[in-house]
């Protein structure tokens, strides 16, 4: 299988035309779970920062916009700006496999639908942990929020493109099945991996 990369023009669109009521179901998801609303909270894998600027409008969070693109972050620029989160906005680009922030420096970290391109899970989460402040979790995954809107997705992207399949990753059911493993590994405060309706998730504190 080839090494994938999103394009940014194309995700962008498909956030906005399609993905877009999804980020605010997960996002109220993550608060529910977390119980984290201040501090700085991390978005990994950002894209165009659709989920962090949802968690910014439910919370006083300031949210870091994480990610190896330049073009995603740019987008991820523009849209705080236009939705007036610039005050709580920073952006920062770099691997999630070598993070550019201190030590115990992030209250909370969100992650949707990157890590199924990170090669090596044992070390982005160690470097996912590594940042979080003791107390601090962590919420890192996939999904669509739940089965409605899971379906109501799929319907429209094979509405556009009959031959659309979701996109699949290389060794993702075997890091998936690594993930408790790695987790023992880092041995946090509590963890949880959550596979149902909302997606695969990891829930961990620090
Ligand atoms: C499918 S997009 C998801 C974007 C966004 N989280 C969302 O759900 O709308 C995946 C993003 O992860 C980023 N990404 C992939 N591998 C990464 C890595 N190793 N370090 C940082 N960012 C990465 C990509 O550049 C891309 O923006």
């Amino acid at each position: 299988m080839k090494k994938r990369k999103t394009n940014p023009k194309e995700f962008d669109n498909i956030v906005k035309e399609v993905f877009a009521p999804i980020y605010p179901v997960i996002a109220q998801q993550i608060v529910d779970k977390t119980q984290i609303k201040s501090g700085k909270c991390l978005d990994a894998g950002c894209g165009t920062g659709a989920l962090g600027r949802a968690f910014a409008k439910i919370t006083q969070m300031d949210i870091l916009f994480y990610d190896q693109s330049e073009q995603m972050l740019e987008l991820s620029q523009k849209y705080t700006q236009q939705e007036e989160l610039e005050k709580r906005s920073s952006f920062i680009m770099g691997d999630i496999h070598d993070i550019v922030c201190d030590s115990q420096s992030i209250d909370l970290v969100i992650s949707r639908g990157s890590f199924g391109f990170w090669e090596d899970w044992q070390k982005a989460y160690e470097e996912i942990y590594r940042i979080l402040k003791i107390g601090a979790s962590a919420y890192i995954g996939g999904g669509f929020g739940n089965k409605k809107l899971h379906e109501q997705i799929i319907n429209t992207m094979k509405n556009k493109n009959p031959n659309w399949n979701h996109p699949k990753f290389e060794n993702l059911e075997t890091k998936k099945k690594q993930l408790p493993q790695i987790m023992k590994n880092l041995n946090p405060k509590e963890f949880e991996i959550i596979d149902d309706e909302s997606g695969f998730w990891v829930y961990f504190t620090k």
